[in-house]
């Protein structure tokens, strides 16, 4: 088993591994490793412990976790805009959870980092030619086409520098007052009137108006609180290239540790959780907080056994479980689990990713999911921790800033036609802004009429 021998950062090395990609030229590929290793980390430790600090308290019901980004990364969608877009959705969801859950809410991206993708095909044909598939920017090219499609280990720098500007753009808006809660409230007042029912969200809305006024009676506004016009804000992705995030594992000499310093929190996906694998080796020897993917495959004592070998100590705040069913399957699947890691008094969050097991292809041939089965994954996550006692801590999406039409219904009711007008997606079909903050508020009123 992967933990009964000692840990180095490269001890995954030598254990099975899936959904790597195959490089041709291995003395490029050192030369990219050797090169990242000497590089400047993204995070810092002291980022990292806070991340840890705040999903502790999401274990303890807290507060609630809010993690989302574009299912992959591209070079050719960042930009200004979308980054900015991004960041202007999370503020406008979060508004809502807060108010609904009266908690803070922990914001986390799925960004600054998340270019690598799993496949369920090692190639793809198209016609008579098949060619590897696109395993996401930092690994070849979506272009079909066969140079495009060649792993190349340069696209491991350029993805550092990709995300080294995204991380500091996002910083900047973060503490450089673009998430002041006034003017977020602002832009939900926009959202609001573009919705054909908007009764509840304009009294959300003009609840925090009333709320912001009070404060700026009392002196209280963000001039003087800093608190109104900063937001923290987190980056994670899913460590599926353990050499790039070897490269940025490094020591702390303080408290002893090891830390990935190339995002605060980093998943496991669904498909790469074995804990005989090379992703769970590695996975289990830094300190940051980690998360795995908890599909309709796993059985209970492999999540069990995850838990253990992931978090010995049962630390709180460093695991979450990010459970992703479907809609039709959660209702059956998920209880046992939630009981059984319950029974064990292991320490974790519970996030509901509610767009993994819910995609479909339209009849017109695009990968789309329908926001009502997404809102009813929700749901019945929510109901189930009800039911037995537990937190529901967070939701996990694939969103953008952008209006996209990549997922079908909302207020916009896009349909299946709609699709190819705006479909940009480098991988899975992402809520857009307008679907985004639609099922935030959505989840917001549903939790706290729960709570009543
Ligand atoms: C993802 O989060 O983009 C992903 C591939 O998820 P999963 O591992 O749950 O399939
Ligand atoms: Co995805």
């Amino acid at each position: 088993m992967a933990s009964s021998k000692n840990w180095t950062v490269n001890s995954w090395r030598n254990l099975p591994i899936k959904q790597q990609p195959e490089y041709k030229n291995q003395d490029a590929l050192r030369a990219a490793e050797q090169q990242l290793k000497s590089f400047p980390p993204l995070v810092s430790i002291d980022e990292i412990e806070r991340l840890k600090a705040e999903l502790a308290a999401v274990s303890r019901g807290e507060a609630f976790l809010l993690q989302g980004g574009d299912c992959a990364e591209s070079f050719q969608e960042f930009s200004h805009d979308n980054l900015k877009s991004f960041f202007r959705t999370v503020m406008q969801m979060t508004i809502a959870l807060m108010y609904g859950l009266n908690k803070p809410v922990v914001k986390v991206g799925r960004i600054a980092g998340q270019y690598a993708k799993p496949r369920s095909d090692g190639n793809e044909t198209i016609g008579d030619t098949t060619l590897p598939s696109y395993r996401g920017d930092i690994v070849n090219a979506i272009e079909f086409e066969e140079n495009a499609r060649k792993a190349n280990p340069q696209r491991l720098i350029e993805s550092y520098f990709y995300s080294a500007a995204s991380l500091n753009y996002l910083r900047s808006l973060a503490l450089g007052g673009y998430g002041n809660l006034e003017k977020v409230n602002k832009w939900n007042e926009e959202f609001a009137h573009s919705l054909s029912s908007k009764k509840h969200t304009e009294e959300v809305i003009s609840e925090v108006n009333k709320i912001l006024n009070f404060m700026r009676a009392c002196g209280l506004d963000s001039k003087t609180l800093p608190q109104l016009t900063t937001a923290s804000f987190f980056t994670s992705h899913e460590a599926l290239l353990l050499n790039y995030e070897e490269a940025f594992t490094r020591f702390n000499r303080d408290s002893g540790k090891f830390y990935d310093l190339s995002a605060h929190m980093l998943w496991i996906g669904d498909r790469t959780r074995h804990p005989d694998e090379a992703h769970v080796e590695f996975m289990r020897g830094i300190a940051n907080p980690i998360a795995f993917k908890v599909g309709p495959s796993i059985k209970k004592e492999e999540l069990l056994q995850l838990l253990e070998v992931l978090n010995p100590k049962n630390e709180a705040g460093r695991i979450t479980l990010i459970s992703r069913m479907g809609a039709g399957k959660v209702n059956d699947l998920l209880p046992p689990l939630v009981e059984a890691v319950k029974a064990s008094g292991r320490c974790v969050v519970w996030s509901c990713d509610p767009m993994h097991g819910n995609t479909i292809k339209s009849s017109t041939g695009y990968k789309t999911r329908k926001f009502d089965e997404i809102l009813s994954e929700i749901k019945s996550f929510f109901a189930v921790h009800k039911s037995l006692g537990t937190y529901a801590g967070g939701v996990h999406f694939e969103m953008t800033g952008q209006d996209v039409t990549e997922c079908l219904g909302g207020n916009q009711q896009i349909s299946e036609m709609n699709l190819q007008d705006r479909y940009h997606t480098h991988c899975d079909p992402r809520l857009n802004s307008s679907q985004s903050v639609e099922l935030a508020f959505t989840i917001a009123k549903d939790l706290a009429a729960n709570a009543k």
